[in-house]
């Protein structure tokens, strides 16, 4: 699984350093490419010999070799990696990852890296409680960055609690897991609906909703990192997807996304329908700004849009999968179960709108996911990363039933 593969192991300043000559031990072992990038403070825990001896490559840890002025291209390195790992990252490494303060090779390649990045935090059981950190590790995880949770255990402190750097196996663990999804979708031709429809009333003016986007993009990018092939059908969000191969036909209302999704359906293996999709348009659109002086209050008549995800039920063949979402404020699970049925869908991810700081316009999401037999995952709140990985996990262990 990590044979050929190109890890960067960022080695911050903690006692945990130690473990950093096993855990390239096990990677090369294992066939990987490892490049060594270390912090200053990292230097005073493991000598750079030690690493590169067992990496065979020089260990970086300056902008420039002293000694012939060679500059270490931190962009080159961010490039290269098929995974970046950090271990130990304390908590002034995390701290400066979170914020983006580039004084080191280490930071500088993470904010150039392009691949998934690991974080296996090490720090005394005070600091890892403390806000600040957990709110670091939060900004992280909503950054994508897949945070290896630290242990419980005996601490250099000799305190004992959780803030462990997790064991180098269980991390070669992690990237093995990773690394062996990261081609299951390979060859599957994946469609997720993203964001509000914009319902015209006039030239300036819309019925619209609060969907940011943020959870199908989430999923876009989760499902192309699997090897999906992914068509993005977005209504007007400002995001874009962090996968350079996701493809994103932008439309505007509910109409255009119905369209859009009608003939791309045909040609797809899973189609997810994150869009907030409104549910009604006016019947007419005024050509010019409707004005205030020139009448009454006016009224809107509405007109009912179409059901994008019951119309693709509708034309399902056998071997597809179509994944729906709930949003629901009450009877959640009843409402959901029988929109799996109206809508002839395989799944349905139901969220609530009474969990606060949730769903609209934030990074986390707390997700059930019924299937059509009726069995029901409830997940922790997550952010919208892990949560699009566990919806993507969940279908592909469907696919493969
Ligand atoms: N959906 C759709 N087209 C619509 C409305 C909804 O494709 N016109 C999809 C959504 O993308 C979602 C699922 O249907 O996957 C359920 O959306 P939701 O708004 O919860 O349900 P509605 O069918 O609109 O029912 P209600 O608003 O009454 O709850």
């Amino acid at each position: 699984m990590l044979k050929n593969k190109h890890i960067v192991l960022g080695i911050s300043g903690g006692i945990a350093a130690y473990k950093s000559a096993t855990l390239v031990r096990l990677l090369v072992k294992r066939g990987a490419e490892v490049q060594v990038v270390m912090t200053p403070s990292g230097r005073e825990f493991i000598t750079p010999v030690t690493l590169s001896a067992l990496t065979g490559k020089p260990v970086i840890t300056e902008f420039f070799t002293a000694n012939t002025g060679q500059w270490n291209s931190h962009v080159d390195l961010g490039l290269w990696a098929d995974a970046m790992v950090i271990a130990p990252a304390t908590a002034c490494t995390i701290a400066k990852m979170a914020t983006g303060v580039a004084d080191n090779m280490l930071v500088t390649t993470y904010l150039s890296a392009k691949a998934p990045v690991f974080v296996a935090p090490a720090m005394d059981l005070d600091m890892i409680a403390h806000p600040s950190t957990v709110r670091n590790l939060r900004t992280l995880r909503s950054y994508g960055n897949h945070i290896i949770k630290p242990a419980e255990g005996e601490l250099a402190s000799h305190l004992i609690g959780k803030g462990r750097m997790e064991e180098p196996e269980e991390i070669v663990r992690v990237l093995e897991r990773f690394f062996s999804s990261a081609s299951d979708l390979k060859g599957k031709k994946v469609m997720i609906t993203a964001g509000p429809t914009y319902e015209r009333i006039d030239p300036v003016r819309f019925i619209g909703n609060f969907s940011s986007g943020k959870m199908g993009y989430a999923l876009a990018d989760e499902a192309a990192a699997r090897g999906a092939e992914v068509t993005l059908v977005s209504g007007p969000v400002s995001i874009t997807p962090s996968q350079p191969g996701v493809k994103v036909l932008n439309v505007e209302s509910a109409r255009e996304m119905h369209d859009t999704c009608q003939n791309l359906f045909p040609d797809t293996d899973i189609a997810i329908m994150c869009a907030a999709v409104a549910d009604y348009a006016p019947a007419q659109v005024a050509t010019h700004k409707i004005k205030r002086e020139n009448q009454e209050v006016p009224v809107i008549e509405l007109v009912k849009n179409p059901d994008i995800a019951a119309s693709l039920g509708k034309i399902k063949r056998h071997g597809q999968m179509l994944v729906g979402f709930a949003l629901e404020t009450d009877n959640e699970q009843a409402n959901a179960e029988d929109k799996i049925r109206r809508k002839n869908l395989d799944m349905i991810v139901l969220n609530s709108l009474r969990n606060p700081g949730t769903c609209f316009g934030t990074d986390r999401n707390k997700v059930s996911i019924i299937t059509l037999d009726g069995a029901c995952t409830e997940y922790p709140d997550k952010s919208k990363t892990e949560v699009a990985h566990d919806i993507i996990d969940a279908i592909v262990s469907r696919i493969n039933k």
